[in-house]
This record gives structure tokens, sequence and C-alpha cells, in this order.
């Protein structure tokens, strides 16, 4: 049986469509059971339309509370038996409701060499610190602001000349081909998580 994945998004979807076309093209054994997303607008959710992948879309001004929208989320993963919460540009806050709900089966994928530079505008954080190297973190999602357990990172050079656009152009790249393999070793039950460490096998 294969694994059943949710993913969470809010914009572009760039990494939610790498995932549908692995899965398409037989390189990830996977079942995209919803797509969750909370801006009914962003082009994920047309993508999420032409790969025929059901979506929950909604807007959290319709909630009284972030838990509020949550529970209605953590419903609807019961009812689709998701075994794991994937996050790709999902630009919410989540609280503990599923946090505790997916610990250890909830991954985010992140434009930077965490602990370096979390939060928003990753990119543009690590051109404007100047750094020579940067990359792409996949983790657990903790509590914290992309603080969980790290799974993977990629590393990449920032050229002297590059851009916020240009840069972006090349972390998504990775981030497309990374994303994928991680979620298919997760798939495969290679990789386990003890404490801070994560090993895969
Ligand atoms: C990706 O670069 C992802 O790493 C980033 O948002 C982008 C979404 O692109 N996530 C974060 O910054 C999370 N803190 P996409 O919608 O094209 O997949």
């Amino acid at each position: 049986m294969s694994l059943r994945i949710a993913v969470f998004a809010s914009g572009n979807g760039s990494n939610f469509q790498a995932i549908v076309d692995a899965v398409q093209a037989g390189k990830l054994d996977v079942s995209i059971e919803l797509l969750v997303c909370d801006k009914p607008q962003a082009p994920v959710a047309a993508r999420a339309q032409r790969a025929g992948v059901e979506a929950f879309l909604f807007k959290p001004k319709d909630y009284a509370s972030r838990e509020a929208y949550e529970q209605e989320i953590l419903q609807k993963l019961r009812e689709k038996q998701v075994d794991l919460v994937v996050l790709a540009g999902y630009m919410r806050i989540i609280t503990p409701v599923l946090v505790e709900a997916y610990e250890g089966r909830m991954i985010n994928i992140h434009p930077s060499m965490l602990p370096s530079f979390p939060g928003i505008n990753a990119i543009g954080q690590a051109l404007q610190y100047g750094v020579k190297v940067t990359g792409v973190t996949v983790h657990y999602v903790d509590g914290g602001l992309d603080s969980g357990p790290i799974i993977a990172q990629r590393a990449l050079d920032v050229f002297a000349d590059d851009t916020e656009e240009t840069l972006a152009v090349r972390i998504h790249a990775i981030e497309q081909e990374l994303y994928p393999e991680v979620i298919s070793w997760i798939a495969a039950g290679k990789v386990s998580i003890n404490g801070r460490n994560v090993t895969i096998d």
C-alpha cells in the first residue's frame, strides 16, 4: 500500500507540481490524497485541478481562529487517512492542533541552509547577509519556526551578480529534485528520527 500524503501550499506550487510529476512518472510511490491551500486563487489550486487531486481551499478570515480551520483540516486528513503531511510553500503558522496530531509525520521544505535564515523571504535574507553559500533544507515540523529535525540539505553557491530572482531559480530547481526524493525515502521506510538526529538507511 502506498503512503498517503497531503500537500499544503499557498502560492505557485512548483514543489506540488514536482511531486505530482514524480508520481506520474513512476518515480515516487505515494498517493496524493489532498491539497490544502489557504489562498483559493493561488496557481497551486489550478495545478491540483489539472492533476485531478482533491483540494481543500479555505480562507483563514472565514474562521474564528487558526485552531478552528486547523480542526477542519485535521478532520479531512483523518477522513483521507493521510500518513504524511508535506508542507510545500504553505505560508501560515501551524498550531499544536496539527503539529501534535502529525508529530514525526509532517515535513517542510525551506529555501535556506537552516538554522540560517528561518521565516519569510529566506532567499532575500541570505542575499542581504552576503553569504557565499546557501541552500535548501527539508525538515520535520515541530512547534518552532523552521526548527525541527533536519532530514536533508543541499548547498549551492551564491554568485556576485545574483539577484533574488536569479538565486530563486537555482534554489527552486534543487527543491524540485530534493523534495520528491526525500518523500520517496520516507515512503520506503528509510528515515528514522532519534531526537534531533535523522538517519537515512
Ligand atoms: C519554496 O521555495 C519553499 O521552499 C518556500 O516557498 C516556496 C514555495 O514555492 N517555503 C518557505 O519559504 C517556507 N518558510 P512553490 O509554491 O513554487 O512550491
